[in-house]
């Protein structure tokens, strides 16, 4: 552990006036509450909006309420996407479907995703990773077709959108996550809405059986909320990311977690998400532009984004050119304190836990990308001269590694089976 300069991986700085609006929050539970989904009715122009306890709580609920719609069983997910995501699904009692991922836009590939959707998918999750816009209406059309609802995974993405239309508005329903490290946070919450009335109804039915958090898990968490503030500050996270057991950052698949309202301290930390939001993308925004520009000559790939969208980078991704050379960079950020990450540890064919169930579901993409992504900081505690340091962390350790392009047997193997796939036209 080396007490410098370090910079948190992802960071959604809270201030004390949000945590005394946590505190109003307990003395005026049924305004805050209220106030919150008002305003999130109208920014996102929607009927129904309900706070719950997380952003894997909100999909789980979405799920049980479409399953009660369709009685369709299968869950399309991205091959590459956060742990929570099938979690969710398993609490469900639904089955993960995996569809691959073109690594140049973390956007579904198409052909697959056309070949997959037929009358025994529930539901499609459209997801913008990472803050980068993916195309909803194009997937809505392919859905829409065959009885498949599109739910928007805006966990990573609030405050993107796409012509004007923000991210969430495109497809039947869609969640937020309001955990640490996301575009804004209360310490762990989640948000769910939509415009259609028949999709309200059924999670309205759901959410009514949902019990409330306690005063000892509200109280918990604003603690946490005040414990994270104090040590995201760089000067100070050296602290916590020298501590093994806190697990920070860590992604894992679990299907015990708890499912209840959003409690109205979380609400009242969220009383000016507005201006927080406004302020954390405005300068995330500006970060990944200017490292873009940075590293626009070297040999590396970055995401593409579409012209269409405002893409809100709650961190930067670039796509290394081996698994030694991202390991190469994450431990030179490590050395140095730069706060970049390798994100997931492995595409979801190959989470321990579904490995058996998924075998027959190759995604050598999203298998690749597991391998060799890694995420550069973007948020508003980065300092220009940090800006310059990950930059040179990038170039000096592509100029070291000079290593080719390299796959694993797993990618070869995928790639080998998804060839020789009969395909349908
Ligand atoms: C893409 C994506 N979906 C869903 C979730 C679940 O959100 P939460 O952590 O609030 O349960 C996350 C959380 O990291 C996520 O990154």
């Amino acid at each position: 552990m080396k007490a410098q300069r370090t910079l948190p991986p992802s960071a959604a700085p809270i201030d004390w006036r949000d945590l005394i609006q946590g505190l109003v929050g307990l003395v005026r539970p049924q305004t805050t509450i209220r106030q919150r989904e008002a305003e999130f009715r109208e920014y996102f122009g929607v009927k129904h909006v309900w706070f719950v306890s997380s952003g894997k709580a909100a999909l789980s609920l979405i799920l049980q309420a479409l399953h009660g719609l369709s009685g369709r069983q299968k869950v399309v997910v991205p091959g590459y996407t956060c742990f929570s995501v099938p979690s969710a699904v398993v609490r469900a009692q639904l089955s993960v479907a995996l569809c691959d991922v073109d690594p140049l836009s973390f956007d579904f590939d198409f052909d697959q995703l056309t070949q997959m959707t037929d009358s025994t998918v529930l539901c499609v999750l459209a997801t913008h990773l990472l803050g980068i816009g993916v195309d909803v209406p194009r997937i809505v059309k392919l859905c829409g077709q065959r009885g498949i609802f599109v739910v928007e995974d805006v966990a990573q993405a609030f405050g993107g959108d796409r012509e004007g239309r923000p991210f969430g508005t495109m497809g039947d329903v869609a969640f937020l996550s309001f955990g640490r490290g996301k575009n804004i946070t209360c310490g762990s919450g989640g948000a769910i809405f939509s415009n259609d009335d028949r999709i309200g109804e059924a999670i309205t039915r759901e959410y009514a059986q949902l019990p409330e958090e306690s005063v000892l898990g509200m109280l918990k968490n604003w603690l946490e909320v005040a414990a994270t503030q104090l040590l995201i500050n760089p000067s100070r996270y050296w602290l916590p990311a020298g501590l093994p057991f806190l697990k920070l950052g860590e992604t894992k698949f679990y299907t015990d977690f708890p499912v209840t309202r959003m409690d109205p301290v979380r609400a009242g930390l969220l009383r000016r998400w507005k201006e927080r939001l406004a302020r954390a993308t405005a300068s995330r925004v500006a970060h990944a532009e200017q490292v873009l520009r940075s590293l626009g000559s070297s040999p590396v790939q970055t995401i593409k984004p579409s012209g269409r969208d405002h893409s809100v980078y709650l961190r930067l991704p670039l796509l290394m050119r081996s698994k030694q050379e991202k390991e190469a960079l994450c431990r030179v950020s490590v050395e140095q304190g730069l706060g970049v990450s390798s994100m997931y540890p492995s595409s979801v064919q190959y989470i321990a836990e579904l490995r058996e169930k998924l075998s027959s579901q190759d995604v050598p993409q999203s298998t690749m990308i597991a391998e060799r992504l890694v995420t550069l900081p973007t948020h508003e505690l980065l300092s220009a001269r940090d800006l310059a340091r990950i930059c040179s962390a990038v170039q000096d350790v592509q100029r070291a590694e000079g290593v080719g392009t390299t796959c694993s047997p797993e990618v070869r193997e995928g790639q080998r089976r998804v060839s020789e796939r009969p395909r349908v036209s």
